[in-house]
């Protein structure tokens, strides 16, 4: 690996092979999402515990100043929105030259496999592979299901996250699922999770980070689950220390309730 790729994945793998990637690019396609509709208010708060963001042009520019020191992973897929024809129809949004002005660490881009638009999604995945293999960005490949939330099984992700792997993303994001050992062992690049919908106890998400965790994943990109949260900053300390500390989910649960009644006492 060349000096540059190599720099780069560092900055958003840390020294113990984990990674806590916060992702606030929802925007792109939904809009003014549930407690994103100020990014900078959401954002703030949280930066100082996440080990990179992904993130939009618009609301890097806009609502993170540029004497942060945190990695950013520049989302370059979108072109569609949640009340048009089809959320697979994506293209590549920004070029990599924008991303060399904005000093991004990597780029992410989703696929949509099984789609009508599969065979786009993963060309636009490859040309983006090969122009960061050129100046040295990593590409960060998001397996998307769209709107489609049950086909987060196990025998599809593992494919589309092998397909993202042999296509040449450097890092794949999907989702945890049960036998999520299935998807890690077949996927020859580190895998993240992201979270989906918010569910509806802390306890459960703890304990599918940690499970995942446990069975290869290398760390989290982790959005709604944090910042929906009434305690955004309780969630995502606890989070934190499941990923970088091997926390149980139990203890997990302690910390977060701990920082809760912090908060709760300072309010
Ligand atoms: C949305 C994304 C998000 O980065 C990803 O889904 C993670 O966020 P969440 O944990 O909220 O699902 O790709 O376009």
């Amino acid at each position: 690996m060349e000096w540059g790729m190599a720099n780069r994945m560092a900055q958003l793998i840390q020294p113990d092979g984990h990674a806590l990637f916060l992702p606030v690019d929802h925007g792109y396609f939904q809009g003014p999402t549930r407690k994103l509709e100020e990014p900078r208010k959401t954002i703030e708060p949280l930066l100082p515990y996440a080990d990179a963001i992904f993130i939009t042009r618009g609301v890097l520019r806009s609502s993170v100043d540029p004497d942060n020191t945190k990695p950013i992973i520049l989302r370059v897929s979108g072109g569609t929105s949640m009340v048009g024809k089809d959320l697979a129809n994506e293209g590549i949004t920004p070029s990599m030259e924008e991303a060399i002005r904005l000093n991004a660490s990597a780029v992410g881009i989703s696929i949509f496999v099984g789609t009508d638009y599969e065979k786009e999604s993963l060309l636009n995945l490859s040309k983006l592979v090969d122009e960061g293999e050129r100046y040295g960005i990593p590409v960060m490949a998001v397996t998307a299901v769209g709107k489609e939330l049950e086909k987060r099984d196990a025998r599809y992700l593992a494919l589309s996250s092998r397909i993202a792997a042999e296509l040449g993303a450097r890092v794949v994001k999907t989702y945890w699922c049960e036998d999520f050992g299935k998807v890690t062992r077949g996927c020859p690049v580190p895998v993240i999770m992201a979270g989906g919908p918010q569910v509806d106890t802390e306890l459960k998400i703890f304990e599918f980070v940690y499970d995942g965790m446990q069975k290869g994943a290398i760390g989290v990109n982790l959005g709604r689950n944090i910042w929906q949260s009434d305690f955004p900053v309780a969630m995502i300390k606890a989070i934190r220390a499941i990923v970088h500390q091997n926390t149980t989910p139990k203890e997990a649960q302690e910390l977060f309730g701990s920082e809760k009644e912090r908060k709760l006492k300072k309010s």
